[in-house]
């Protein structure tokens, strides 16, 4: 890769009694305080969220996706108002995915070859490749301070020869990838590591993308139903091959338990779907676990969400508004984002303190004890 360094890494802090640290990751629009949870917009915007609303959330980094903004605005309007910070007007740090895991799980008709993922397109039907080359292309029009290579991505229930296949694949549209990077001083490309639920293919994949000296890894083809033991044991194992002195990046993790274990294990950033999907659904996260404002119990609760919560819908909103709003109102739906979305803000600042104090331990017991009341 190129001289010119589009990101700096600094930890700050690490924990005596795991693998936990705190870290700036300094990207071109922003100094990302990590340990980091990067909301999910799919359109270019967060589903029922302006750019404003979540910097007054204090995101400082979030997530994109190729594939939904390759199609719509589309390479070409990206192209003539000079990518998505300047369409959306998000000033802060923006991580794209490289498109291929998004069309593996939405698309039934997706195929995949050495050439690249095909598939149908949804909108008219015709025949697409998304190659590493193309997938470049993209996320360099689009111009996030991140980008993910395009990897091979299979359920992590997969098991025989096509988990190998894959793991090598991913290694060689990792090459094509940063062949095709057309902008190396201003965006970075991260690898994926994978290898399913085989130690040995996790570790050649580790060791072969660390040879390509890439400015930070990430840790793909997890949290797809497989045993958490066997989950916890794969980040734990890749973060011990991983260079200590650049961010990893944990791929699809959203849930408390998960976020609060892989921060132990030595992950740095997380992405998930899940709070903002879940508040669409009605349910709220708290540290005593998840609420479903639709029931009726909490149509005379004039409580607040969560009363320790400093949102904006916890300090003006009770649950009976929220819950008498959620069937009618969009807006129903909008308070329980912004809850959710400071819930996790949140939960990583405390983990960042706590790290800082050396209290991370007792942190974790406190949430686990809260979050598991009966395994006391
Ligand atoms: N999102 C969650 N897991 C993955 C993965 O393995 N690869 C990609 N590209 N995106 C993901
Ligand atoms: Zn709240």
């Amino acid at each position: 890769m190129a001289d010119e360094k589009a990101l700096e890494f600094k930890i700050l802090g690490k924990c005596s009694r795991s693998k936990a640290r705190v870290s700036v990751i300094s990207l071109p629009h922003y100094d990302v305080d990590a340990p980091v949870f990067m909301p999910v917009g799919t359109q270019g915007t967060l589903k029922g969220m302006t750019s404003y609303q979540l910097e007054k959330l204090d995101c400082h980094i979030i997530l994109g996706n190729t594939y939904h903004l390759g199609m719509r605005p589309g390479t070409d309007v990206l192209e003539k108002v000079g990518g998505l910070h300047n369409f959306m007007n998000w000033k802060r740090a923006m991580l794209t995915d490289s498109g291929g895991f998004q069309m593996v799980s939405l698309l039934k008709l997706s195929e995949v070859s050495e050439e690249g993922v095909k598939f149908q397109s949804p909108h008219d039907g015709s025949e697409m490749l998304l190659s590493p080359e193309k997938s470049m292309e993209i996320q360099n029009t689009i111009g996030a301070d991140i980008m993910m290579q395009l990897d091979d991505v299979i359920s992590s229930l997969t098991t025989g020869s096509r988990v190998e296949e894959a793991m090598y694949r991913s290694i060689r549209w990792l090459d094509r990838c940063i062949k095709a990077h057309k902008r190396p001083a201003e965006q970075n490309l991260f690898p994926i590591i994978q290898g399913g639920l085989d130690p040995k293919l996790r570790e050649i994949c580790c060791q072969e993308m660390v040879k390509r000296d890439c400015p930070g890894y990430a840790i793909g083809g997890l949290s797809g139903g497989e045993e958490k033991e066997q989950f916890w044991k794969m980040v734990s194992l890749c973060t011990d091959y991983l260079p200590e002195n650049k961010p990893r990046y944990c791929m699809g993790i959203g849930y408390t338990t998960d976020l609060i274990v892989c921060v132990a294990l030595g992950a740095d950033m997380f992405d998930c779907v899940y709070p903002t999907r879940t508040a669409r659904f009605g349910t709220a996260l708290t540290a005593t676990g998840q609420l479903s404002l639709r029931q009726q119990k909490f149509a005379s609760d004039f409580t607040p969400i969560e009363s320790d919560c400093l949102c904006s819908t916890c300090r003006k909103h009770s649950r009976a508004y929220v819950h008498s709003l959620f069937s009618r109102e969009a807006v129903g739906c909008h308070l329980i984002t912004v809850h959710n979305i400071y819930y996790q803000m949140r939960l990583m600042k405390e983990m960042r303190d706590s790290i800082m104090n050396d209290k991370f331990p007792d942190f974790v017991k406190k949430r686990f004890n809260l979050l598991y009341p009966d395994k006391n």
